[in-house]
């Protein structure tokens, strides 16, 4: 059984990376497969690049973000979403961007600064004060995106290339791996799932108190308020009957 430090998985990108390749089996055998499908990925990268903007653009809130400054280019202010355009220079920009990730995939030694490329391209989409721009997309989007763009780049690799069934299939697999590696360092910005540690835990503990003190308070208040009620009504409705049956 292996010891996992499970801190460093959270503070140590490189660990985290051996961690999840390990688990998920992503060997150097499937990083030379997906090196070796250079020459047939390349070709459809343009394909790619063109339906996942189509992709966003079928959706109003896919779009939204491309109507705001991004790192490394000024949108006008007052953009909306509807003058954002598949001609426009944001969506230009924005393909160059991702025809470089896919490149870049088939190309790149997995050294550190890669597995850190890989990293800043899921923390990028988040709104971290690393970057200038405050867009912030949703992670349902990007798990979205990953699943879309995976299913086009497996169906191009099953018929594509001329390769044996058995390589096909390694190389089919291999880019599946990878996907869920990269779905990691998207997932590792959104969800909240590290042990806290002992001052976020109190202050989640105060929180939590206050909370609770403050709907015991509201509680308390509106049965004061009920009670108050009833006791006015009580002596509204003993005076009317005072008047109709006890007065003279
Ligand atoms: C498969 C999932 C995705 C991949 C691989 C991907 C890839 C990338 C890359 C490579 C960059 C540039 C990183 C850099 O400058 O170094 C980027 C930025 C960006 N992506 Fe994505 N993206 C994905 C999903 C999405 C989705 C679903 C949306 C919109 C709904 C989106 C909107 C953006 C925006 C707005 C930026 C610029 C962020 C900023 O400047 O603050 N991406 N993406």
């Amino acid at each position: 059984m292996k010891t996992v430090d499970r801190e460093k998985l959270y503070t140590d990108l490189q660990y985290r990376f051996e961690y999840i390749s390990g688990f998920i089996g992503f060997t150097k055998e499937d990083q030379d497969l997906i090196h070796k499908s250079g020459e047939v990925v390349a070709g459809v990268v343009p394909a790619i690049v063109d339906a996942v903007y189509d992709k966003l653009f079928n959706y109003d809130i896919t779009w939204v973000p491309f109507a705001q400054s991004q790192e490394g280019l000024q949108v006008e202010s007052g953009t909306s979403v509807k003058d954002v355009t598949m001609g426009s220079e944001v969506i230009a920009f924005r393909k160059t961007m991702m025809t470089k990730y896919l490149k870049k995939l088939v190309r790149s030694e997995w050294n550190a600064s890669y597995i850190k490329y890989l990293d800043w391209v899921g923390h990028i989409h988040t709104s971290t004060p690393l970057k200038q721009s405050t867009i912030n997309v949703e992670y349902i989007h990007c798990n979205a995106m990953l699943g879309y763009v995976s299913a086009m780049v497996v169906e191009t690799l099953q018929t594509a290339g001329d390769w044996d069934q058995t390589t096909r299939d390694a190389t089919v697999n291999a880019f599946n791996k990878f996907f869920w590696i990269q779905n990691d360092l998207f997932a590792r910005y959104y969800v909240k799932d590290r042990l806290l540690t002992e001052d976020e835990r109190t202050a989640l503990a105060q929180e939590e108190q206050a909370k609770k003190t403050a709907m015991r308070s509201a509680i308390r208040s509106e049965f004061l308020l009920i009670t108050a009620l009833g006791a006015a009504a009580g002596i509204a409705i003993g005076a009317i009957a005072y008047r109709v049956f006890a007065r003279p």
